[in-house]
């Protein structure tokens, strides 16, 4: 069994990162990153601060917003339309999901799709959808990707199944997975909470991807012996014998499912890290194409 070790290759993907934010100094752009956050669920805190320290640690100009809960839809617009207009920014990332009274459909279509790092605007959605390089790519997904690529794993011809079908994970997942070319070509299966005999679909996979946000979901009969796991799930759950009171587990039950697979990604440190590394690629994309 290998385990994927998500941390390190995006450690060496943010290098490379590194060296192109350099590369774009020394032609005059500094990339430019404004993660917005509203509310106060720690997680996504968490994360935008996560996000915030790496583009600052690559020499990104970074920004943060933080927003209270009570912020109005039209206040998170003007922010939106500021960045946009702010030619020191090139990539703009407003963590999902926002508080139940914004729309945050209306958030992302605000989006100039040219600063769409996260690749969520409609405009990037198609362009994943038709396989144009253009596309801004969503970054989990993306990462995932990269994680089969950058481990050997064969996507050509494979059997994947996606577990989820969620706008930031599952569909472009999908999409990416069938397109054509490196990380591409496979036979995509989408299947989800509502799927007949789900644990059998999941079974006939080559490679599952488990992005269902439910914590050890997948369970061993899920996994057909020698298949591929990628686990994309974070989630926090209560642990007594932990000094914090609680835990990160995936979606997938990894004790019971690891000794099964040829590869499977740890959590954490397998899919996570590689999400920023992706986010700051984008941004540096985002800055290169914005500087033609
Ligand atoms: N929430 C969970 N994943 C993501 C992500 O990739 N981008 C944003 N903006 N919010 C998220």
């Amino acid at each position: 069994m290998q385990l994927i070790d998500g941390k390190a290759i995006a450690q060496r993907i943010n290098e490379q990162t590194r060296t192109a934010v350099a590369q774009l100094k020394s032609n005059g752009i500094t990339p430019g990153l404004a993660v917005v956050v509203v509310g106060d669920d720690p997680a996504s805190h968490a994360y935008v601060r996560s996000k915030e320290r790496t583009a600052a640690d690559l020499g990104m100009h970074s920004v943060k917003i933080e927003m209270p809960a009570a912020t109005t839809q039209e206040q998170l617009l003007a922010e939106v339309h500021r960045f946009n207009a702010d030619p020191a920014i090139h990539g703009i990332l407003v963590q999902s999901p926002p508080p139940k009274h914004i729309d945050e459909r209306a958030i992302v279509e605000a989006l100039d799709p040219r600063k769409d790092v996260d690749g969520f605007h409609p405009v990037n959605v198609a362009k994943v959808a038709m396989g144009d390089p253009d596309a801004f790519v969503p970054c989990t997904p993306l990462g995932c990707q990269r994680l089969l690529i950058e481990s050997g794993i064969e996507t050509a011809g494979a059997n994947v199944v996606v577990l989820g079908r969620s706008m930031i994970v599952g569909k472009p997942m999908a999409f990416l997975l069938m397109n054509k070319g490196r990380g591409g070509d496979a036979t995509v299966t989408v299947a989800h909470s509502r799927t007949k005999n789900l644990a059998a679909v999941c079974a006939q996979a080559d490679i599952l991807i488990a992005a269902i946000g439910q914590p050890e979901f997948v369970k061993a009969n899920f996994v057909r012996e020698g298949a591929v796991v990628i686990d994309v799930g974070i989630n926090r759950v209560t642990d007594r014998t932990s000094p914090k009171g609680s835990k990160l587990v995936g979606d997938v039950a990894f004790a019971e499912v690891a000794p099964k697979c040829r590869a499977i990604t740890p959590v954490p440190g397998g899919v996570g890290p590689m999400t920023i590394a992706m986010l700051m690629h984008n941004t540096v994309l985002a800055a290169q194409r914005a500087g033609r």
